[in-house]
């Protein structure tokens, strides 16, 4: 029963997105006169995604999505919303929506240190499906204020392969995390820093400024991983993204200096 209620307004929104009344995704073609066929493949990979997200999500995410499935009380890291339209792992500036593809990654990958599983033996039509689902339960996916590129991503500096040059420019990267960091990160990264205390994140839940001198991460463990995390931040918690604050060879500079605190 709960199924055919919540599923109607679902797919009313699905309509609407098929009319090419929403807004242009960020990392698809503007669906300018979506032909029937396109609408009859959306609504079947809904469908679908449906399907996959009660067979292996509700015990976290909860049927309708709202985070509050039966294992949830237990968990430290509360599961997310997807109500909320808040995503922390993006490719995206600090504040806007994820693109397919972080939600796949996230998919794919899980998030370490947490309850979310690493999904690698769905097929690939399951996770676009999911994809599809997923982005049917927030209102946010229809503000195309929301909607944004990724933040490109540049190479890895040539200074990162050399071991004596790395350890020069994480010097800097260490002076530049005592500045802007420490405070809640704790100088040493243990996440222990004065203004990480008491912190509530964008759902009401406690949120500790994270480890940073530890092997994993929840955006990934390599450098790109981390330029990533540093450069678009996690919506609904206090870390920001600095891409727009800091040039591109600062936020390298801190991911040499973050990779040093994990070695110790
Ligand atoms: C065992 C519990 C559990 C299951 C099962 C689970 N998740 Fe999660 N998921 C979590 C937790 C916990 C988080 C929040 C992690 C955090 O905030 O750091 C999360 C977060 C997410 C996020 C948000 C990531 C972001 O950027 O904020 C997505 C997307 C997601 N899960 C998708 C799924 C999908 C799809 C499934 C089913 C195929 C699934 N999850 C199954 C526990 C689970
Ligand atoms: C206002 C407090 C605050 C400041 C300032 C801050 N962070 Fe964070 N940061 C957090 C919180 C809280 C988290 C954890 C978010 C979560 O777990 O969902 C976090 C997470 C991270 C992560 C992800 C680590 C992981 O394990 O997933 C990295 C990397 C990071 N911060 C780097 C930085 C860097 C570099 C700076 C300075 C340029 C910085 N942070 C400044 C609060 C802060």
């Amino acid at each position: 029963m709960l199924s055919r209620t919540f599923l109607l307004p679902a797919i009313v929104l699905l309509m609407f997105h098929s009319n090419g009344v929403g807004p242009a995704r960020a990392d698809e073609p503007a669906a300018t006169g979506e032909s029937d066929e396109a609408k009859r493949e959306e609504l079947h990979l809904y469908m679908k995604g449906r399907y996959v997200y009660q067979k292996h999500c509700v015990e976290c995410h909860g049927t309708t999505g709202r985070g509050n499935g039966p294992w949830a009380p237990e968990l430290d890291v509360k599961p997310r919303n997807f109500r909320s339209g808040l995503f922390k792992l993006r490719t995206t500036a600090y504040g806007s929506l994820p693109v397919d593809d972080d939600l796949r990654r996230t998919i794919r990958s899980g998030i370490s240190g947490t309850a979310m599983p690493i999904f690698a033996q769905l097929h690939d039509e399951e996770v676009d499906a999911l994809i599809v689902y997923l982005k049917n339960l927030s209102k946010s996916w229809k503000d195309p204020a929301l909607a944004a590129k990724p933040v490109p991503i540049p190479d890895l500096p040539e200074w990162f392969a050399d071991e004596t040059d790395r350890r020069g420019h994480a010097a800097a990267g260490k002076t530049r995390f005592a500045a802007l960091c420490s405070t809640c990160h704790g100088m040493d990264g243990k996440g222990d820093g004065p203004a990480g205390k008491g912190l509530i994140d964008g759902w009401g839940n406690p949120i500790s400024p994270a480890v940073l001198a530890a092997p994993h991460h929840k955006s990934g463990d390599s450098p790109r991983d981390l330029y990533r995390t540093i450069a678009t931040g996690f919506n609904g918690t206090p870390m920001l993204g600095y891409s727009a604050s800091l040039r591109e060879d600062e936020i390298w500079e801190l991911v040499a200096w973050i990779l040093e605190l994990g070695e110790s």
